[in-house]
């Protein structure tokens, strides 16, 4: 190969681990110092795996489109066949093309707006329970909530039917699988490897899976009439007429439940969080919603009337990012802009680093709906801001999420007043996705 130059050195690590500790230690401030010492292009290793930190925005392109052929997912997905299994997250090649195919009519404009009187009621109802003066972890209301939605919207099924139960399973399964991604060393590693994480990890999936199993079972033959995914996912026959078994049916609406609800609700957590930290934002924002609502309820078409609103979105999913950082391996040599890029290397493609980037965002600490112009927009490079990722793995729930974030935080904001107990320290945990580590806890006031 060699058709370019070999990659620059990145930060020395230890002669062993490479750069895994500072990486599992605090992978948030490493990234961003890497980035600022080293450049664009960052080369790292994790014990026997060689990596490169990608910032530049023409080269995330090569990576994740025009190149896009030369990569596969990374070790952090493929070695989790039991939480992903050969759902869309985790599956490749004509496999993957093939049930993307699939799901891709329960995510029509079409069906959007049919999902969003679900998300309108299903907002409706959590704000109904909550009480003037209450103090709440605005995380687990806010996981509770797209967690109905999603249930009703994708798979036309009630999860609170199962009690807390299966909320609760997903919840371990997804703090486990966070455990083990921050555990390089444990990542490395087959999950069958006993450790407490892996055997907490397996239980929890267990208890998930008996719910899924449940509910596609009770499904089969209850089809007819039935638009949502789960129902499509059933009755789809391939060309010699055979049908999806049910563990890749599992596969799928587990992926969907775990990608689905999470980011969202983290979105939702951190905005509500950051506005209570920027009145100035508030006021704004209530502005908004009056002139456009004035007191009639909201509907699926607000979005597009709520401008101020997708901004204050699109600025909180800068500044936390609910997904932080993506990564690919390469399948075969190639090269990025002017580096040779061997097989088997990893590439890491962050969200964060670049979200921080003062190229792209001026004064990139503060948090500032208004820098969201459309002249802003389109100056952008494409790349430079990507919080569902892009080119053919691009996030399939991305129109959904941002309709619903849009819409819940409206209802939720023309109704509660919400303040940040000052006690608290809030730290942010880059697992899968960026969690405040102990929730964030908010008394609300109703208005
Ligand atoms: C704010 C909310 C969300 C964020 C930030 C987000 C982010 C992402 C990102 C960055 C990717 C690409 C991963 C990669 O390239 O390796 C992705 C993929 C995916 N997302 Fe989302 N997502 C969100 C909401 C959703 C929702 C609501 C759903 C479904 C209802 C969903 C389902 C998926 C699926 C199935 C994939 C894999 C797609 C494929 O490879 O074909 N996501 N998401």
């Amino acid at each position: 190969m060699s058709q370019g130059s070999t990659m620059p050195p990145g930060p020395r690590g230890d002669w062993l681990l490479g750069n895994a500790e500072d990486l599992k230690k605090d992978p948030l401030k490493y990234l961003l110092l890497w980035h600022k010492q080293h450049g664009d292009f960052v080369k790292l290793r994790i014990g026997h795996l060689n990596m490169v930190l990608v910032c530049n925005p023409d080269l995330i392109h090569e990576v994740l489109v025009t190149k896009a052929s030369s990569f596969s997912k990374d070790v952090a997905i493929k070695n989790n066949p039991e939480f992903f299994g050969e759902g869309l997250l985790r599956s490749e090649g004509e496999f993957w093309k093939r049930q993307r195919k699939l799901a891709a009519p329960s995510f029509s404009p079409k069906r959007l707006e049919e999902y969003a009187s679900t998300m309108i009621e299903e907002v409706s109802e959590m704000l109904k329970g909550w009480q003037d003066g209450e103090l709440v972890d605005i995380q687990i209301e806010m996981m509770r909530l797209t967690l109905a939605i999603a249930s009703k919207t994708l798979f036309d099924a009630d999860v609170k039917e199962h009690g807390v139960a299966f909320e609760e399973a997903l919840a371990d399964a997804q703090k486990y699988l966070g455990e083990r991604l921050e555990d390089l060393i444990i990542l490395l590693l087959p999950q069958w490897v006993p450790f407490p994480t892996n055997v907490h990890l397996h239980d929890a999936i267990e208890k998930c899976n008996k719910v899924v199993y449940k509910l596609i079972q009770e499904r089969r033959g209850k089809t007819e009439g039935r638009h949502d995914l789960l129902s499509s996912l059933i009755d789809a026959r391939d060309e010699d007429g055979s049908q999806m078994s049910d563990k890749q049916i599992r596969d799928e609406v587990f992926t969907l439940f775990f990608a689905g609800h999470e980011t969202t609700a983290l979105t939702l957590t951190w905005t509500l969080h950051l506005i209570s930290k920027n009145p100035e934002v508030e006021a704004k924002l209530l502005d908004e919603l009056q002139s456009v609502l004035q007191d009639r309820p909201i509907e699926a078409n607000d979005f597009h009337r709520l401008n101020y609103t997708r901004k204050v979105i699109f600025e909180s999913m800068r500044l936390r990012p609910p997904v932080w950082a993506i990564a690919r391996e390469a399948v075969e040599d190639c090269f990025i802009g002017k580096y040779d890029v061997p097989k088997g290397v990893s590439i890491m493609i962050s969200q964060w680093v670049n979200n921080q980037d003062e190229r792209w965002f001026s004064n990139a600490q503060k948090f500032d709906p208004d820098r969201w112009t459309a002249e802003f927009h389109e100056n952008l490079p494409k790349f430079a801001y990507f919080p569902f990722g892009g080119g053919p793995r691009t996030c399939i729930g991305n129109n959904f999420a941002l309709l619903e974030a849009v819409l819940l935080l409206a209802a939720i904001m023309r109704e509660y007043h919400l303040d940040t107990e000052p006690e608290q320290n809030i730290v942010l945990q880059p697992a899968a996705t960026l969690r405040p580590k102990n929730g964030i806890k908010m008394s609300l006031h109703k208005r």
